[in-house]
């Protein structure tokens, strides 16, 4: 097969990384891609929501399949596109129709699909600029902290959570009344602050039968001890020890069937991942978000591990018989460490020679914002490398991925050296 991969981080080339070594592989390509998925398949210069020059390339090249990596394609209609046009119609893209993307374009719709399927989730009302005083007042009725939701794609930015009432009702009327995040907070979410500890789950699905993938836990923040501010993620560790067997099954009884059933009844074609944002609260699952596609950097530390096809699943999910398929899972941790540029996720330079590569022994370093120049692989943006390393422990595998970040050096290389820290007490 003829595979197009769209996106440029990590989480495709690990995708690049998995899908290259499948057999029924014939040709990959990333589109854009990075100098990390020129090893492994062939870039082409094409923008990800570029549809026409995607549909182009797609016929030019025989491509069988396209997997899409980030959301954008995917809320702008990827799906739907191939869907409409005759000439592209019988080739499978991975990722949900433009309608089922809304579980993570928007906010509200997200939250009304969960109260409407009965899925675990935060208490929330939605509010406008027409709206803003009844969202003043509801916020009293809070106790904080409080969370602020703006409704649309803001970029990763647009969850705010305030500390007090003052601050919240400023934060309120700065999204609603001033446009803070432009369009994406016409629309804001308030919703009851969720205490507990934080993990994702992944599905694929055809739209009818799901395979549940390993759990991740992601590092959000910039600052070791989870402080400062936030950024795409800082580092990823699976499985997540505390998701065992009999708390997936509660997700997998509470969330997971719920939401594909949900998906069937409201009529929508969803064939892709489900990223499950969620709170472990004493044992039990609550929703703190979807998102359509997989997660970066826990794609690095989740497709490492699964032994099975993944171009086999994607043709299951192409074909809708992902029930005959299975997947088998590497029992080993992975963790992965992302190394970023200094000053990120604010400003930073991007152009500084990448160097060590060559050094990296005994883990996997996938390539997140790079790209070759000349003989030169150089930063080209504020996530560099991602290093994932297996282990029998989550210390063992650490140790190599830590190990792996001081052989790559550039300017003002920066990484948090705490991943995995908060886990450590459930291996006592
Ligand atoms: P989201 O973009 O919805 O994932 O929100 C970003 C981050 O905000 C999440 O990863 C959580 O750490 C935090 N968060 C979002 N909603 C809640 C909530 N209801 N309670 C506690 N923390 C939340
Ligand atoms: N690492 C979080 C995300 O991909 O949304």
């Amino acid at each position: 097969m003829n595979v197009l991969i769209l996106g440029s981080g990590g989480r495709e080339h690990a995708f690049a990384w998995k899908l290259s070594q499948s057999k029924k592989l014939k040709n990959l390509f990333i589109a854009p891609g990075n100098a990390g998925t020129a090893s492994v398949g062939k870039n082409v210069e094409i923008g990800v929501t570029d549809f026409e020059a995607i549909k182009k390339f797609v016929l030019d090249n025989q491509i069988d399949m396209v997997v899409v990596g980030p959301e954008d394609p995917l809320v702008k209609g990827i799906f739907d596109y191939f869907e409409a046009d005759n000439q592209l119609k019988k080739i499978p893209v991975i990722g949900p129709q433009k309608a089922g993307a809304q579980l993570e374009g928007s906010k509200d719709f997200s939250k009304q699909f969960m109260i409407r399927h009965n899925i675990p989730t935060a208490r929330y009302q939605t509010f406008t600029k027409q709206t803003l005083r009844d969202g003043l007042a509801f916020l009293e009725t809070l106790e904080p902290p409080f969370v602020l939701k703006a409704d649309g794609l803001a970029a990763g930015k647009g969850v705010v959570i305030p500390t007090t009432l003052e601050d919240a009702k400023k934060e309120l009327t700065d999204m609603l009344a001033n446009a803070k995040f432009g369009a994406a907070s016409a629309k804001v979410v308030i919703e009851e602050f969720l205490k507990g500890i934080e993990l994702s789950v992944f599905v694929l699905t055809d739209g009818n039968s799901y395979k549940i993938l390993p759990s991740a836990k992601d590092y959000k923040r910039i600052g070791e001890g989870d402080k400062g501010l936030n950024t795409g993620g800082m580092g990823a560790i699976s499985p997540v020890p505390f998701a065992d067997e009999a708390f997936i099954k509660k997700v997998e009884e509470r969330v997971i069937i719920p939401t594909i059933n949900g998906l069937k009844k409201d009529g929508i074609v969803y064939k892709g991942f489900i990223f499950i944002g969620l709170m472990n609260n004493n044992g039990d699952p609550q929703v703190i978000e979807y998102n359509v596609r997989m997660g970066d950097p826990e794609t690095e530390a989740v497709i490492p591990r699964i032994k099975s096809d993944l171009l086999d699943l994607f043709e299951g999910v192409g074909n809708g018989n992902l029930h005959e398929k299975t997947v088998e899972v590497d029992e080993r941790f992975a963790t992965t460490v992302m190394m970023v540029a200094g000053g990120y996720p604010e400003t930073y330079e991007k152009g500084d020679i990448v160097s060590g590569l060559e050094l990296v022994e005994g883990s996997i370093a996938f390539h997140a914002g790079t790209k070759q120049d000349g003989n030169n692989v150089v930063t080209n943006g504020g996530r560099v490398i991602a290093i994932t390393s297996f282990g029998t422990s989550m210390a063992e595998a650490l140790k190599n991925s830590f190990a792996n970040a001081e052989r790559i050096q550039y300017k003002n290389k920066y990484y948090r050296r705490d991943i995995g820290k908060d886990l450590e007490v459930y291996f006592k």
